[in-house]
């Protein structure tokens, strides 16, 4: 992954920017093809959020894949990357009058529905435009997840979905309305989950609930059983592709399917993760009574998630050739907060070298704020610096 990188380009940009290695962008989107594409009615979307370059969608769009979008901006964000509606399933626990309008109008495939009084407005959206919504039920499957606190989604206690209490109700209640068409059942437990076991206890659910709903004559065309794959944040350069196969035979396993039923995912961490990296340089190296600071010019502003869930980006020093030291790798924000590991051994650092912090392509450049009035990191594919 580093062995490949046009260092020499890199020197000739303003930084900090993120780097998109597009050769294995496209690798990732083929695995995901093919693993997927044992079992034909599983459709994978990509989850927008954790990358919404237009370039970085360009690629995704080429290899076929459908979206997930959690707000307006989004959508229109997809749009203009060429991806068509009619893929796009739009997830969200608030989302806005002018959000609703705009994935009616545009026709999208399905609305991730997360209350009664969000179905209430999707239906009366929907009838004034003479319009009939597709809608799934986010349900709140009560089922943990071996993650970050901060990205477990599926619990009686987060904001998320609807109790599994609640969810004959609502499907009857949007039976009889006529601006809205029932699909299925929607799920997301949380993300950076690598524990397989975790998604087997997301399957038994779901299939306990679909028991549960047949018996009252209820049935579901789709199944979304959102995403979370997890990545190797420690080996990236080992690991660069996610195992797609065992997640996806996992699912195949576990959830019990009736006939013509379709299963969909949504994936966005194990698309874009391993294929995107932060690259910054040091702008200063102190020595400090007990520590030696390496200081680059990103701070948490380019790459909030060290600060934000105790993250661990692995981060090399591009150009020098050094014994290693220890260091701590901090930023130029002014908050305590502002450090992206510390005693870390990297090769011996000077002002002027670049460090590249890996595994950033999943919920970096998108996360980006432009706190102390910082300019937002550019993104660049290894496409794009070839011709440069
Ligand atoms: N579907 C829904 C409904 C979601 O809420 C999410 C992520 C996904 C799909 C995609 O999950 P993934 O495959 O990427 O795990 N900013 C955090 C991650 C937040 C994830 C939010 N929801 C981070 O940097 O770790």
């Amino acid at each position: 992954m580093t062995s490949r990188l046009p260092i020499d380009k890199f020197r000739q940009l303003r930084t900090p920017f993120y780097y998109y290695d597009t050769q294995l962008l496209r690798q990732t989107l083929q695995t995901i093809n093919d693993e997927a594409g044992h079992y034909p009615n599983y459709h994978v979307h990509y989850a927008v959020k954790a990358n919404a370059n237009l370039k970085v969608l360009s690629v995704i769009n080429e290899a076929g894949l459908g979206i997930d979008c959690v707000s307006g901006g989004e959508i229109e964000q997809v749009l203009r990357a060429g991806f068509p509606a009619d893929k796009i399933v739009f997830a969200g626990v608030g989302k806005s009058d002018w959000e609703i309008q705009l994935g009616i109008d545009n026709d999208i495939f399905c609305f991730n529905v997360e209350s009664i009084p969000e179905l209430q407005v999707i239906n009366q959206i929907a009838s004034e435009r003479g319009k009939v919504a597709n809608v799934c039920f986010r349900i709140n499957p009560d089922v943990g997840a071996h993650t970050h606190a901060n990205i477990t989604t599926g619990l009686a206690e987060n904001k998320f979905g609807i109790s599994m209490d609640d969810m004959e109700g609502v499907i009857l209640l949007a039976r009889q309305m006529s601006g809205v068409n029932f699909k299925g059942l929607h799920f997301h437990i949380g993300s950076q989950i690598l524990e397989m076991d975790d998604f087997v206890a997301l399957a038994n659910r779901i299939n306990e609930l679909q028991d549960r709903l047949e018996e009252r004559g209820i049935f579901c065309e789709i199944i979304n059983v959102g995403g979370g794959l997890g990545i190797d944040y420690e080996n990236p350069e080992q690991n660069p592709i996610p195992d797609f196969k065992t997640y996806f035979a996992t699912y195949n396993k576990y959830l019990k399917l009736r006939p013509h039923q379709s299963v969909h995912f949504e994936l966005g961490r194990s698309v874009v993760a391993q294929c995107g990296m932060l690259i910054t340089r040091v702008n200063f190296v102190k020595q400090a009574t007990y520590k030696q600071f390496a200081i680059v010019d990103a701070g948490m502003t380019d790459l909030i998630r060290p600060a934000l869930y105790d993250a661990h980006h692995k981060a090399v020093n591009l150009t020098s050739q050094g014994e290693e030291e220890t260091y701590d790798l901090v930023g130029p924000i002014c908050e305590s907060s502002d450090v992206f590991d510390k005693d870390i051994q990297l090769r011996a650092v000077s002002r002027g070298d670049l460090i590249a912090l890996l595994s950033a392509g999943a919920y970096g450049e998108i996360m980006a704020s432009c706190y102390n009035c910082r300019p937002l990191p550019k993104g660049y594919t290894s496409d794009e610096l070839i011709n440069l």
